[in-house]
């Protein structure tokens, strides 16, 4: 194991459904600002198998928790899945990643863009008090493929119950009905508008900021009906309204 690895424990591990869950780990010495993620490693066939994971826990929570969806063929997330409580892990001794608040330009409204397992970064920043302070009103936009992929529901409800009209939750469902979410892609319900009219929320220059995370396919057709809308990509030295984080 290199110095920039800690040994951590797995405490528990949520099975959501076949693919999905969530890993949590007792490793206290990590540093890192919400919406970051570390790496990630085990052993497999005596081979070091590393790869980033987000945070899903705020800095100030006492376990590290990782959300992850099992690939086919996949190595280390086949492997994490099979992880049982009391099982060693290794996790990078920092966080690192530009998903976070400090980044962002002062804006009205902050917009929140996730498929699958990348939902996992905005809850971690919306377990801090920073979020609620810095912005009029949170979207927070989770595209899955199923229904029962609409994970973290009771995190979502202590979010409604604790900020109401302050924070919106907008689900999509792209390959079966449902009642409560929005059928299709996030790319094009900004393109008809019907992702603002949802949110009852314009998303104008003057008052908004879009963070987009996860499927790097999703990050590019949303990126470009964004810049079709007036927006642009935000940069340190030529500030602007689009933040992404690809996960492959
Ligand atoms: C900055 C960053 C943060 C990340 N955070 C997370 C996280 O919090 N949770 C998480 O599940 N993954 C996350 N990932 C992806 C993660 O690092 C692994 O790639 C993933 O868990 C699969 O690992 P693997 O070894 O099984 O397969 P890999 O060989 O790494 O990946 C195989 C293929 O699986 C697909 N894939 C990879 N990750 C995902 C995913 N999350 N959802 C859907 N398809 C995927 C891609 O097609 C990829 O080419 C992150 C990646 C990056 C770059
Ligand atoms: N989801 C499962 O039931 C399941 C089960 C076992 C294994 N897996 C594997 O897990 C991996 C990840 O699956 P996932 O469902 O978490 O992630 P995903 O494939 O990224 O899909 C998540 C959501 O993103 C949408 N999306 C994909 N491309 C998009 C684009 N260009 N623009 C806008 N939205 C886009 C999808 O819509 P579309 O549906 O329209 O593509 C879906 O609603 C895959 O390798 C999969 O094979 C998934």
């Amino acid at each position: 194991m290199t110095k920039n690895w800690i040994q951590g424990e797995v405490v528990s591990v949520k099975h959501w459904t076949e693919s999905l869950y969530s890993i949590r780990i007792n490793a206290p010495k990590v540093k890192f600002i919400a919406g970051q993620y570390t790496k990630i490693s085990l052993i497999i066939d005596n081979e070091e198998v590393a790869r980033p994971y987000s945070f899903v826990n705020s800095p100030n929570e006492e376990f590290h928790e990782f959300y992850s969806v099992s690939v086919p063929n996949g190595p280390l997330s086949s492997a994490l899945q099979k992880l049982k409580e009391g099982d060693p892990i290794n996790i990078g001794a920092n966080g690192n990643g530009f998903l976070i608040l400090n980044e962002i330009p002062d804006t009205v409204n902050i917009w929140m863009l996730a498929t699958g397992t990348a939902i996992g970064p905005y809850l971690s920043i919306l377990k801090t008090k920073a979020s609620w302070n810095k912005f009029e009103k949170v979207i927070l936009v989770h595209a899955v493929r199923y229904n029962k992929e609409l994970t973290y529901q009771k995190t979502i409800t202590s979010l409604k119950e604790q900020y109401g009209d302050r924070f919106i939750y907008i689900s999509y469902v792209s390959r079966e009905d449902s009642k409560s979410s929005l059928k299709g892609r996030i790319p094009k319900d900004i393109k008809n508008g019907n992702l603002e009219v949802k949110a009852n929320v314009k998303m104008l220059p003057e008052n908004t900021h879009v963070m987009i995370c996860g499927n790097p396919e999703m990050v590019k057709d949303t990126t470009i009906e964004l810049k079709n809308i007036g927006l642009k990509k935000h940069r340190r030295n030529s500030p602007g309204h689009i933040t992404t984080e690809n996960y492959w």
